[in-house]
């Protein structure tokens, strides 16, 4: 049996263009991109290539591009930066790799509202509080598990007005397949994103500063990457980085036309038990390809588990290493409860999959579902 692979927020394949980038310039191109000698200088021209490319389609400076190991550490670099007299402002929907660094900090959350977007009201009331003890505020572009778009614009504007000296630091990991990034970033200071996400290699990051002088390195050595982020560099990761980077903004109109057909062919198979199943942020500003539900009576745990049985690997809230599920916060913090939150499904997918393929895991869901639920 053929699985179906629907945890595309989780990890998607490495693009076949990504893979030979990769294995051409790690042959060719080996030497140490910081040697003085032939071999290192062409080595260092890569990596620099690729830096250029990448500022391109982000609307940046290569000076404002750092490569590092992932999001998880540009989040944990981030939050470190911040001055320490100052307030983190957080919204309690972003990614763990965010969330518990800022934890340990001077921080504030933001409330969420029931479609899965921050209150902003709840934040324009702590930017005229805090105004300018704030030092950073943390807002992720695309929520990893309801798909849910944030109004990054918007809260740009409202810290410039009330918290001009404050940095705004975007995740922009899921926005990859979905959002034109040029535009998504124009206002922020900071943001980052994983290769893995959008057909790149896993254990590459990109990192995107604007301004001089106020982050901090978290890894220190050789002083590479602009003195930010010390570690022998890897050009054949950076070249298949910048290679997906490029494919996923190319495709984005195609992928979200796709996935929204794919979507729709979903939620018509779920009508079935449409009295079994929530589904959690359905609104226009969700990216098609992540649907969330929450399916009361069951255990995400035992979903997951006849699902994968079934042949449909999919998700819910967020898995930690051990592979074991906690209760999604995202849920939690938009107002569902605790058991509700133990009984979510993440289905998340490209577009590329067809639409063949979403009314097959569309028919496994229910038939579980029913299994489950009805029995
Ligand atoms: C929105 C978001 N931010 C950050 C991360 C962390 O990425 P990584 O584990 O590659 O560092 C993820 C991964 O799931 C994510 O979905």
């Amino acid at each position: 049996m053929k699985s179906i692979y629907f945890d595309c927020a989780s990890t998607v394949a490495m693009r076949p263009e990504a893979i030979s980038a990769y294995c051409d310039t790690a042959g060719q191109f080996f030497a140490n991109p910081s040697s003085s000698h032939l071999l290192g200088s062409r080595a260092k021209a890569v990596l620099e290539g690729a830096r250029e490319s990448v500022a391109t389609i982000l609307g940046a400076d290569p000076s404002q591009i750092i490569f590092n190991s992932g999001a998880t550490e540009s989040a944990n670099t981030f939050v470190a930066s911040a001055p320490i007299d100052t307030a983190v402002i957080v919204s309690p929907i972003e990614h763990h790799c965010v969330l518990d660094p800022a934890m340990r900090s001077n921080s504030l959350l933001m409330n969420v509202n029931r479609d899965g977007k921050v209150d902003l009201a709840h934040l324009k009331e702590i930017f005229k509080e805090r105004r300018n003890g704030i030092g950073m505020v943390f807002l992720m572009a695309v929520n990893n598990e309801t798909g849910v778009i944030q109004p990054i614009d918007y809260v740009a504007t409202l810290m410039k007005k009330y918290s001009p000296s404050a940095k705004l630091i975007v995740d922009a990991v899921q926005a990859a397949n979905w959002l034109e990034l040029k535009g998504l970033l124009h206002l922020v200071d900071g943001a980052f994103l994983a290769a893995h996400k959008f057909g790149g290699p896993k254990g590459f990051g990109i990192l995107l500063k604007r301004g001089d002088g106020w982050v901090a390195p978290l890894i220190v050595g050789g002083g590479q990457e602009f003195d930010l982020r010390s570690g022998t560099q890897d050009p054949a990761a950076a070249l298949a980085a910048k290679r997906a980077l490029e494919m996923a903004q190319s495709e984005i109109k195609e992928h979200n036309e796709k996935a929204t057909v794919m979507r729709k062919a979903i939620v018509s198979q779920l009508d079935e038990v449409k009295d079994d199943v929530i589904f959690c942020a359905d609104g226009p500003e969700t990216v098609p390809g992540i649907l969330s539900m929450i399916v009361p009576g069951a255990n995400s745990e035992e979903l997951l588990f006849l699902l994968d049985e079934a042949g449909l690997c999919a998700s819910a809230g967020s898995a930690c290493a051990s592979g074991a599920l906690e209760p999604s916060h995202v849920l939690v913090s938009m107002g569902y409860t605790k058991a509700q939150a133990r009984s979510s499904l993440r289905l998340s997918f490209t577009g590329d999959e067809g639409e063949e393929t979403a009314i097959a895991a569309g028919r496994i869901v229910v038939d579980v579902i029913k299994r489950l639920v009805r029995a």
